[in-house]
This record gives C-alpha cells, structure tokens and sequence, in this order.
C-alpha cells in the first residue's frame, strides 16, 4: 500500500451530492490552481484565459490546443477539485460529431472530469451526443462570451420577453443530460427561477445566491485584472496593487545596487 494519503477528486456525480453550495473559480496554471485546490470544489478552465492571460479583447480566437495546454497545467496543479475545460469557439458548433472528436481529445489529453460548451436549446443534440457517449457537460446560459458580438457586447440578458428564451435553454440543457449549467450575466429573479425549476446544479456568474454554485473568474475577484470589472464581480483581495508595490520594491533594488545582498549571493563579503 502506498505511504501517500490519496485525495479524492471531485466528480460531476459527487458535484451533484454537495450539501453545501459549489465554490468553483476559473484556473488557467499550475501555480494558481495549487492555491485555488484546497478552497474549491470545481476549477473551471476558461476560455476567458484569452482574455485575462493572451490580452484578447473577446475569447473568439481561443484554441483547441491552448485549452488543452492550460487544462494539463491545471490538472497537474490540482487534486481535490473536480477540473472542467471550456471548448473554445468554433470547435463544436458545426455538428455533435465534431464536438465528440474535440470533447474527447480534450479530456483524454488533460485527465479533465468534463468539458463546459455555451449554448442553449441549439446546442441540445450535441450535448445528449457526448453525455451518452460518456462525456460529463456543463452547459453555459444567459451571456455567452462566445457569442458577444450577437448579444451586442457584454450585457445582462434575460430582461422582458428574452427570459422566456433563457428559461427555455436552461430546460433544453437539462433535458440534454448536462449535471450542471453555468449561468451568466442575467436577471436574478430568472437565474432564482431557473434554479427553482432545474434539478441538476445552476452554477452562477452575475446570476443570484439562491443557485446551487457561484463561479468567477479567479484574476477577477483576486484583483489581477484591471482591464474591466463587471459588476457582478465582488473584489475579495487587490493583488495587483500589490504586484506594482513588490516590483516596485525590487526595481529600486536592482537601480541602487542593494539586491542581490550577502544573504542571496555565495561568498559576498558582508558589509561593515
Ligand atoms: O470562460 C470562463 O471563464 C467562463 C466563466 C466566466 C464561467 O465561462
């Protein structure tokens, strides 16, 4: 018997028994998720590392292979979450099929638990073609980054006649055979009645308290992020604040010759 304690992973059929709500963040490297691990139930691997990591100005041109990349890096990094990897834009919209072949590239490459897609009712097929293949789906509602230029920016959906819309995908996901669906940027008393209507897990991003989980995006509520903060976005440290301090620091260091010091070089005379 092995010396090293095991820690149980999270899967997406223990996900569905927590008792308390699913504390998930988006986790993009090793060093980050090793922090993020023992605090979290699910790290999500986003397709918002285009943005929050390549400097991209929406998540479109996000690849199969980035995902994969980011994905092994945050597997290696964690133990106990339950890791999910966004399929970036273009890699399963064309058919079920093609989704298939990049699903289980995806997970056969990283050791990810399950794979996140955006969509609604159109994307129903392809989510029961991969659940009864064996591949664990999260679906994603309300704002879909993917399709930012169709929503018209970065907005809240699901005022007036567009909740009957959302409503409507949340129940196609579901009735796909998703265990759990993200829902992002709408109205809370809509994301409050998706959740009352569903009986797999709502996972939550500007959505409402009463859902089963709430995500966001780690660099975000960390402070790491100062491109842009949607409102939904609670700051819980301001890391980057920080960051400009330290390298401040170590810059006037370096100018004044005070770093590296006797302590951090070998055989340097100590200064009298
Ligand atoms: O890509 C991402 O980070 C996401 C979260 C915002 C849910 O989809």
């Amino acid at each position: 018997m092995s010396k090293h304690q095991t820690v149980r992973r999270y899967t997406p059929r223990s996900l569905a028994v927590l008792d308390t709500p699913v504390v998930a963040l988006t986790a993009y490297t090793t060093p980050m998720a090793r922090l993020l691990d023992p605090h979290c139930d699910l790290l999500l691997v986003g397709d918002s590392l285009g943005m929050v990591v390549y400097g991209m100005d929406s998540t479109l041109a996000v690849s199969v292979e980035m995902m994969i990349a980011h994905g092994q890096a945050v597997v290696r990094g964690s133990q106990k979450a339950c890791v999910a990897v966004d399929m970036p834009f273009g890699s399963y919209q064309e058919s079920p099929q093609q989704a298939f072949r990049v699903a289980a590239d995806i997970m056969a490459r990283t050791g990810a638990g399950c794979i996140k897609l955006e969509g609604g009712q159109e994307m129903a097929p392809t989510i029961e073609f991969l659940v009864q293949r064996g591949i664990p789906v999260i679906g994603h509602i309300g704002l879909k980054p993917q399709a930012v230029h169709a929503h018209g920016g970065f907005r809240t959906v699901g005022r007036g006649s567009e909740a009957e819309q959302v409503m409507a995908d949340a129940l196609a996901v579901e009735k796909a055979g998703a265990f759990a669906v993200v829902i992002e940027s709408t109205m809370e008393p809509l994301s409050r009645a998706i959740t009352e209507a569903l009986g797999i897990l709502t996972i939550g991003i500007g959505a409402s308290p009463q859902c089963d989980g709430q995500i966001l995006v780690a660099e975000d509520m960390l402070g790491l992020f100062p491109d842009f903060t949607p409102r939904f976005v609670r700051k819980f440290a301001n890391l980057g604040q920080e960051v400009d301090r330290a390298v401040a620091d170590y810059a006037h260091a370096v100018r004044t010759r005070t770093f590296p010091g006797p302590a951090e070089c070998v055989g340097m005379p100590k200064a009298d």
